[in-house]
């Protein structure tokens, strides 16, 4: 039986979702002593960071209302999925998750809950799928509005049915609910959310709408309360972090707001993530230049070296414009590690084009780059465009760019052999309990022998030997 008064339920965010948690404990609680022990959930999560982020504000609300997290999905009472749809093979991928889940739910587990939410949600045809295939999922909501997630729990649990809700877009943004850290030591911090660039291949400005900041009080205010819990790095989250702010009452460029966060005491490192290189201004490359805090790293996409398939993909950069203000930052800040995404195949590339990309990255020398294959996503400009490319000049193309990337990105991290540098030790290694691995501020990773004791810890480290893409080494004496 629900206890809470029904007649006085909150309108104002967050006040409402706290009801709601409230509310939807109760039904937890009931159902725990129903089948005589703790509920439990797991959350998978699929794609970038900004979805990592929304999981632990999943979790963070989970845990409030009384569910314990279980690692095994197969025993998990309610189940996740956090997907992404950036590329075809996303969606795949949960689709084939998810009938193994429906199998499990049908044959041993009638009462396991399962819920879908974030990018692939926004998808109307994924919607008409779900509710037509896939009738054994409980809970589908969107990106829009996983603040509500317990008054969504709490729907589900009355209703018994499955509980749809999806925002086409909104202009809201609900601070101070709940949320979990996976990490105590480092944390992502949503700076905006959404986009308005639309390249002409990428889904996101539709699923995730328009760009939305957040006000700089806000993002200060959560990095302190961070920092008192013992975080020492942030990672700050934005489709097109460069473009922060553009649209609060008292406009602030993003240089400045990271100027802001440097003040913050006992915040040791700040990172950030994505980069557009239309946006990127002298300014920032200043604040760069100057700060003792932001990382010796810089995701810049640069998608194609081609101006003419730049041009279709409606980047608004030349390859020139791009090669000179990678070379206007590796001026400003030399020990910068730079790491770039491209894709290959977009339509209409020809063996010219993709000659332009294989020497942007002979010419910018990236730390890494993240390749994918063009994928065709419906309801983008790109996906009509004809000259859509053939499977095996792709395949081509992707072998080649893969290799020139691999054999340069060796040599460019193999620079640091031989020298100290701070890294921050995130976590016991996997395969070899004696070992800890720790990021340096260029964002590579090191393996030193440790404990868990330093796990959480900025120290200094010897680079011995770098493996490619990684470092062993030693503490430093
Ligand atoms: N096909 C392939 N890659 C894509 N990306 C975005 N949309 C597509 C697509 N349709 C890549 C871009 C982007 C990264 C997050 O995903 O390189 O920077
Ligand atoms: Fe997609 Fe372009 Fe926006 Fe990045 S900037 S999310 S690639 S539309």
């Amino acid at each position: 039986m629900n206890t809470l008064d029904e007649t006085n339920i909150p309108v104002t965010e967050p006040e409402r979702q706290y009801y709601y948690i409230a509310k939807a404990k109760q039904y937890v609680a009931e159902k725990s002593a129903e089948i005589g022990r703790k509920l439990t959930f797991t959350v998978t999560t699929f794609g970038c960071q900004m979805n990592a982020r929304d999981s632990e504000k999943l979790v963070g609300i989970l845990e409030k209302i009384g569910y314990v997290e279980e690692a095994d999905e197969e025993k998990a009472d309610f189940v996740i999925y956090n997907t992404c749809t950036v590329r075809e093979n996303a969606n795949q991928r949960v689709y084939g998750r998810l009938g193994q889940l429906g199998h499990i739910k049908k044959i041993k587990k009638p009462h396991m809950m399962i819920g879908l939410c974030g990018c692939m949600m926004q998808e109307p045809e994924v919607v008409e799928k779900l509710k037509k295939s896939y009738r054994f999922v409980d809970l589908i909501f969107g990106t829009h509005n996983i603040y509500k997630f317990a008054e969504l729990i709490a729907t589900r649990f009355e209703s018994n049915r499955m509980v749809i809700d999806i925002w086409k877009d909104t202009d809201k943004i609900v601070e101070d609910l709940p949320s979990e850290r996976k990490f105590s030591f480092k944390s992502g911090v949503n700076i905006m959310f959404g986009c308005n660039n639309f390249c002409s291949y990428c889904i996101v400005p539709y699923v995730r709408g328009r760009e939305r900041s957040r006000n700089p009080r806000d993002i200060i205010r959560e990095i302190e309360n961070l920092v008192a819990d013992g975080v020492v790095e942030v990672m700050l989250l934005g489709q097109n972090v460069n473009s922060y702010g553009k649209n609060l009452d008292e406009p602030i460029t993003f240089a400045q707001l990271l100027s802001e966060i440097e003040k913050i005491e006992g915040l040791e490192r700040i990172r950030f993530m994505t980069s557009h290189p239309k946006d990127l201004s002298d300014e920032l490359i200043d604040v760069m230049k100057d700060s003792k805090k932001i990382c010796k790293h810089l995701h810049l996409p640069i998608q194609s070296g081609s101006s003419r398939i730049l041009e279709k993909m409606n980047r608004r950069y030349t390859k020139e414009q791009y090669l000179a203000l990678v070379a206007k930052i590796k001026a400003a800040v030399p020990d910068i590690s730079l790491t770039t995404d491209i894709i290959v195949g977009f339509p209409g590339e020809t063996e010219e084009d993709f000659l332009e990309t294989m020497d942007v990255v002979r010419q910018v020398r990236y730390d890494s780059a993240f390749t994918f294959i063009y994928s065709k996503r419906t309801g983008t400009p790109a996906a009509t465009m004809t000259e859509q490319i053939p499977a095996d000049v792709i395949k081509n193309r992707f072998d080649r760019l893969l290799k020139e990337v691999q054999s340069i990105s060796a040599e460019v991290c193999s620079v640091h052999e031989g020298t100290t540098q701070k890294a921050l030790i995130e976590s016991v290694n996997d395969h070899d309990t004696n070992l800890v691995t720790g990021r340096l501020s260029n964002n590579i990773l090191v393996h030193v022998p440790g404990d868990d004791s330093l796990v959480g810890q900025i120290i200094d480290v010897d680079l011995k030997d770098c493996h490619g893409f990684y470092y062993t080494g030693t503490i430093h004496k």
